[in-house]
């Protein structure tokens, strides 16, 4: 599949054809072999707009966002819908919020949203409820089941714990590595939830899962990471072709666990650099199936940016349209059974990894 930003964009300035795209698009493809027919979906994330008094907003994470909004209107074919990937704002106020749909609301399209830590541990998802809907729910579309989860709950105990203030709590959960942070998970409620909703798909049925926090475990001290990823796993074993879609860790990722095929989507405002490249740390990270191939996090951009995502025969591939970086494509290789870089992921052909210090 040929697929360049050109042939998706009707675009009239050379300038902006030259730029980065801080969004993701889906395609969702069934190369002729499901009734269901192909279409595809925008995804936008992690914006983190932050007010810093009154009308005046950090204007950098303000233009990524506007900018992935005035691409997105661009996009021909239109996508079907667009999904906001959560931290919509830095630190869960209103003014924060509202300032984010107001840039949202001239997005061309039905957008569905994940709530993220950003957004949530002010109020506990109080205004983000009543001004945007429900923090988990599910919807079919064109053949695909698809389900948005709160990823990003912890334990009662550390929500409830005698804070200062809200604020504080909101601070202690929105700083990387804070060591006051306490690690997510999706709980009890939505587990029980989301085995229901499952139960009533077709195992053959392709299942897109989206969450803030990656349903697997990356880099615990900075929560990358869901305690219960491995229920939700289990939720999703039985579905031929099961894929997580996750926001939060502002970089590149893909895996391969079992039957689910992982990817992270970009970020609109920053890059977090890499775990594995971080030598202050022990490193945490699993065993990863597929060995990853990443853009670099030293340039500003790299990291951010947005994809084309496919879903060919009910699985993804994504396209990543990268600034400073070739760019990627990682696509599910269905002979070796996991997504694979197409272009970098051999030994030989592979960026090394940088040592932070
Ligand atoms: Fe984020
Ligand atoms: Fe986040």
């Amino acid at each position: 599949m040929n697929m360049n930003r050109r042939a998706f964009l009707k675009t009239t300035g050379a300038g902006l054809m030259a730029s980065a795209f801080p969004l993701s698009l889906v395609k969702i493809a069934f190369g002729g072999q499901a009734p269901a027919q192909d279409f595809t979906f925008g995804y936008i994330s992690d914006a983190h707009l932050q007010q810093i008094q009154g009308n005046e907003f950090v204007r950098n994470w303000d233009m990524g966002l506007i900018r992935a909004v005035r691409e997105a209107n661009l996009l021909t074919p239109r996508p079907d819908f667009f999904m906001f990937g959560g931290d919509l704002a830095q630190l869960g106020k209103k003014e924060e919020l509202d300032h984010g749909l107001e840039i949202m609301s001239n997005l061309r399209g039905k957008v569905h949203y994940v709530i993220g830590e950003h957004d949530y541990y002010l109020d506990l998802g109080e205004y983000w409820q009543s001004k945007i809907g429900p923090l988990w729910y599910s919807f079919d579309h064109k053949g695909v089941h698809f389900v948005t989860l709160n990823s990003i709950l912890t334990y009662d105990s550390w929500i409830h714990k005698k804070w200062p203030s809200p604020m504080d709590r909101m601070l202690a959960m929105a700083r990387l590595d804070n060591p006051n942070g306490s690690p997510f998970m999706v709980g009890e409620e939505q587990l029980t939830w989301l085995k229901k909703d499952l139960e009533k798909v077709n195992r053959s049925t392709p299942v897109v899962l989206f969450s803030h926090s990656p349903i697997q475990k990356i880099f615990k001290p900075w929560n990358f990471w869901t305690e219960d990823a491995e229920r939700v796993q289990a939720l999703l074993k039985p579905f031929e072709k099961a894929t997580v879609i996750y926001g939060h860790v502002h970089q590149i990722e893909y895996n391969q666990i079992g039957n689910i095929t992982f990817h992270a989507v970009m970020a609109t405002a920053w890059p977090w650099p890499y775990p594995e490249s971080y030598s202050q740390t022990a490193s945490c990270l699993p065993k990863l199936t597929v060995p990853m191939n990443r853009a670099d996090p030293f340039f500003e951009r790299d990291a951010t940016g947005w994809q084309f995502i496919d879903v060919r025969k009910g699985k993804v591939g994504m396209h990543y349209q990268l600034p400073d970086n070739k760019n990627r494509s990682v696509l599910f290789n269905s002979k070796a059974g996991k997504p694979q870089d197409v272009n970098y992921q051999d030994y030989g052909s592979r960026i090394p990894p940088q040592t932070h210090y």
